[in-house]
């Protein structure tokens, strides 16, 4: 055996790592900009680049695409090495598989700013980035599906399904939902039309939710939730449970993204009945994480990786709970257009997805560099807590402005006539954004703290070596 197969290939790895602190702080500063603008707009400068129709999508792309999945290529690549002992499938087609996505995320930051988009929102990006993704995304398929067929544990760990599921979910929902015909390099026109086109659309759009922003980041949290608690998952068998569960379910559930459309009734009342029965598998998932930490509940109060990792599962249920209600038509017709779907979105988002992957970095990022521990243990309890105060101001102030804004756009007088015009419910919302931009700057002064700690972690690195595998013998101890 060649040394390069006793070893893990944490280069990946590392490369993933740091490329998710990087790409969240670009993602969440383009947000900031973003709410700023929606106070102040002439924050566009009048330059046609920085319109907020084109920054919003270039937001999106780049907190879900680049950020989470620089994320989850990293946890996907360390945790599928670490629970099956042996070395990636293969380096090369690893390699080719961050390189690829750093292409795809400079073609994104280039081509959305310039206005070329497919209009499919999180499926902005045309044609020819389409073929890139779906070969990269191929390959990460081999890399990750070789690793798992020459695994020399034979159980496969929980994590390794979710990795799975997601990994195959987001190549048939990405080629199927970007079909199109091409009729210049930069312009396409989509295979499907009218109602068609907006089912495919939102069957995509809500399970790049249900797969990319919840079961990659639940195969992560399964993994670095116990490691840093120090004890087994809560209930594996739950596990397996709302595994089969989530993502039999979540497959349905896309037609709550249009209700009261020209979808026909019964596709509508699916798909609300799924979002209804997806709070089973979901409170399944949170209450096995969460409760992985009972008996131990005392390490919350030093350790703040662990409130990372804790408080991004009480997003989770919230934002599982809030959705499920948001689907039922008449909620829907109250919430829908309004900026509580906002608040929903970064409550999960921001709460669940960027404070799992915050914290799982934390754990990552001073193993790869041979270090135990990040440089400064008080920086990050200091992130967690601008980043949580953040959090909460932004998403309190989009529930609060939501329900105001429905409640005024349905408002009547006794004759009939609308209440309010609508810049006056425009006008009511100013302090509200005013609230969620003070949000996203104290976020912002988390993920600069973090830059701070990683920097010195990884300044102050020991000699960088990759991680030898655990021979044999150990590995059946
Ligand atoms: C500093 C942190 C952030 C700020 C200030 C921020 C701000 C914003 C703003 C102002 C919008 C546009 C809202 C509108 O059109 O009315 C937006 C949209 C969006 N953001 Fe963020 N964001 C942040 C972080 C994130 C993160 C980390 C994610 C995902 C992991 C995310 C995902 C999204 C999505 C999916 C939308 C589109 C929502 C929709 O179409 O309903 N954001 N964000
Ligand atoms: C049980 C789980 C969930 C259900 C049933 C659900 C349901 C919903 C509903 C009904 C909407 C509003 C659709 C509309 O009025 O247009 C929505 C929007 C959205 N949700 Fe969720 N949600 C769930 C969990 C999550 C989580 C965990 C996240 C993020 C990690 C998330 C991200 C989003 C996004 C990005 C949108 C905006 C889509 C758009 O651009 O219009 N959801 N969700």
């Amino acid at each position: 055996m060649t040394v390069a197969t006793q070893t893990y290939n944490d280069r990946v790895v590392r490369q993933f790592a740091l490329m998710t602190v990087v790409w969240g702080v670009v993602g969440m500063l383009v947000g900031t900009l973003l709410a700023a603008q929606l106070l102040w707009p002439a924050l566009n400068f009048d330059i046609p680049w920085l319109t907020f129709s084109r920054l919003r999508p270039l937001h999106t792309n780049a907190v879900i695409f680049a950020f989470g999945g620089s994320a989850l290529f990293a946890s996907s690549y360390y945790i599928v090495q670490r629970t099956c002992h042996v070395r990636l499938f293969s380096d090369r087609l690893a390699s080719f598989t961050f390189w690829g996505w750093q292409l795809i995320i400079l073609l994104a930051a280039i081509s959305l700013p310039l206005g070329l988009t497919s209009s499919k929102e999180y499926a902005e990006l045309e044609w020819p980035i389409d073929v890139l993704i779906a070969i990269v995304w191929v390959v990460y398929g081999i890399v990750f599906f070789g690793t798992i067929m020459q695994r020399r544990i034979q159980h496969i760990y929980v994590a390794n399904w979710f990795f799975a599921a997601y990994i195959i979910t987001i190549a048939v929902l990405h080629i199927v939902n970007s079909a199109a015909i091409p009729v210049t390099w930069t312009k396409s026109y989509s295979l499907y039309a009218g109602t068609v086109d907006a089912m495919v659309q939102w069957w995509y759009g809500h399970n790049a939710v249900g797969f990319f922003l919840t079961a990659g980041f639940l195969g992560m949290m399964y993994y670095f939730v116990p490691k840093q608690a120090g004890r087994p998952v809560y209930s594996y068998r739950l596990s397996v449970v709302h595994f089969w569960a989530l993502i039999s379910i979540y497959m349905w559930a896309g037609p709550h993204h249009l209700h009261y459309t020209s979808l026909p009734d019964w596709a509508q009342s699916l798909g609300m009945v799924f979002s209804l029965m997806l709070i089973a598998p979901s409170w399944g998932g949170m209450i096995n994480g969460i409760m992985t930490l009972s008996g131990a509940w005392g390490k919350l109060r030093t350790d703040p990786i662990l409130k990372f990792l804790i408080v991004s599962l009480s997003f989770y249920g919230m934002s599982t709970f809030e959705g499920p209600m948001m689907s039922i038509r008449t909620v829907n017709a109250l919430s829908h257009y309004t900026d509580w779907t906002i608040g929903h979105v970064h409550s999960g988002a921001l709460g669940w997805v960027a404070m799992v992957s915050i914290g799982s970095m934390y754990i990552l990022i001073p193993r790869l560099y041979g270090r135990k521990e990040m440089f400064s243990t008080k920086a990050i309890d200091l992130h967690f807590w601008v980043m949580t105060i953040g959090i909460v101001l932004y998403v309190a102030a989009m529930w609060i402005a939501g329900v105001m804004q429905g409640l005024m756009w349905r408002a009547t007088n006794a004759d009939g006539t609308l209440t309010y015009s609508f810049v006056e419910s425009l006008n009511s919302t100013y302090p509200f954004y005013a609230i969620r931009l003070l949000g996203g700057v104290l976020i912002m002064v988390g993920m600069v703290i973090m830059v701070w700690n990683v920097y010195r972690t990884v300044a102050q690195r020991a000699q960088v070596v990759d991680v030898a595998i655990p021979p044999p013998a150990a590995q059946a101890a």
